[in-house]
């Protein structure tokens, strides 16, 4: 297993961000196939696709308004024709990740995204684990997975997923409403997560990305969620910052993502700090890094350089991050000491 190296020289403050150690708990598998891999999958199944080469991609990576984002990413959902590319792009995620100084991954994968074109859950789910497996020998770096319901397919299809859970979970600890906020309200989702919480599944929801304060409400009260995806627009309704804060929920922040969907207008006005100052824990996170032009070193070092945030204060964000992860409290111990020394080793410098 090969560790990272000791963090030492550090010649600015950006160096030692990078060197922090972090926990990713919003990343989806398949937002991170990186654009060279995915070339590679064309060339080796044929599938046609409106791009060839590398620039190509990044220009295709560009996203007028949310739901154009969502038909680019169904686009890269076409191009997943094998349950075998599953094993690739999860082990090169947490290679990424690892790079970044990553311990711990919260992956989101869509089952239904991809079963609906016709690929087996169970085979999917496999080689997930098996690129999980080969990255924790290779860099120390654990995995857990998350699954996405996608509220576009309804609460039928959810009920379906759980289901398919039920009968194999491995490795799975929550459940997630991604997909189209707008037009796809949380609460004909209350049954289905009642159930995912019956089977011991911990709950998030992507909610207050694209649409307003409404969705978060719908979430928290309706399907009782612990952590929020996004969250942009609670920052709009004090009383519901109030309730976020009191039901102790976190909230997941991909500020890249929301800059680049154009749900905020530039990372200045991203809501982070609000949420912080009303007591509210987050957590810094990349959401789907290559299709964003991102990575979780460069969503800290944008807190730092756009919001003013200290080493200290993302020290204690990737703290909070382990806290509120869904770990067992014998890995989160050891984790947070292992954040502990690192912290104290780069201070030392
Ligand atoms: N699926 C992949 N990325 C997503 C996002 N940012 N919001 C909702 N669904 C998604
Ligand atoms: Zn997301």
């Amino acid at each position: 297993m090969n560790t990272p190296e000791p963090a030492k020289n550090h010649t600015n403050t950006e160096e030692i961000i990078k060197k922090l150690p972090k926990l990713e708990q919003h990343i989806h598998i398949v937002g991170s196939t990186k654009p060279e891999t995915l070339l590679g999958i064309i060339e080796d199944n044929g599938v046609e696709m409106p791009f060839k080469n590398l620039d190509d991609v990044k220009k295709f990576f560009q996203y007028g308004d949310f739901p154009h984002f969502l038909n680019v990413y169904s686009t890269v959902n076409d191009c997943i024709t094998e349950p075998k590319y599953y094993e690739r792009i999860t082990y090169e995620m947490l290679e990424s990740e690892a790079a970044c100084n990553v311990k711990h991954v919260e992956a989101i994968f869509s089952a239904n995204d991809h079963v609906r074109r016709g690929l087996d859950y169970d085979e999917m789910l496999d080689a997930i684990n098996k690129g999980i497996r080969r990255a924790k020998r290779k860099w120390g770096i654990t995995c857990t997975i998350r699954i996405d319901l996608v509220r576009n397919y309804g609460p039928e299809v959810a009920a379906k997923e759980l289901g398919w859970i039920k009968k194999k979970g491995d490795n799975i600890v929550a459940v997630d409403l991604g997909g189209s906020e707008n037009g796809f309200p949380p609460e004909p989702y209350e049954k289905v997560y009642k159930k995912a919480s019956d089977l011991g599944l911990r709950l998030v929801a992507h909610a207050g990305e694209d649409a307003g304060p409404e969705s978060i409400w719908g979430a928290i009260k309706t399907l009782n969620v612990e952590r929020i995806g996004h969250g942009v627009t609670a920052i709009k309704d004090p009383t519901l910052l109030k309730e976020i804060k009191s039901r102790g929920i976190t909230i997941e922040a991909c500020p890249t993502s929301n800059l680049r969907i154009g749900a905020v207008k530039s990372m200045k006005e991203h809501p982070i700090r609000g949420f912080i100052k009303q007591g509210i824990r987050v957590s810094v996170n990349s959401d789907d890094p290559p299709m964003f032009n991102t990575d979780i070193n460069n969503e800290y070092i944008q807190l730092h350089r756009e919001l003013g945030f200290t080493v200290d204060e993302l020290m204690g964000i990737s703290l909070d991050s382990v806290e509120t992860s869904f770990l067992p409290e014998k890995r989160k111990n050891e984790l947070r000491e292992t954040f502990l020394r690192e912290h104290r080793e780069l201070k030392r410098g």
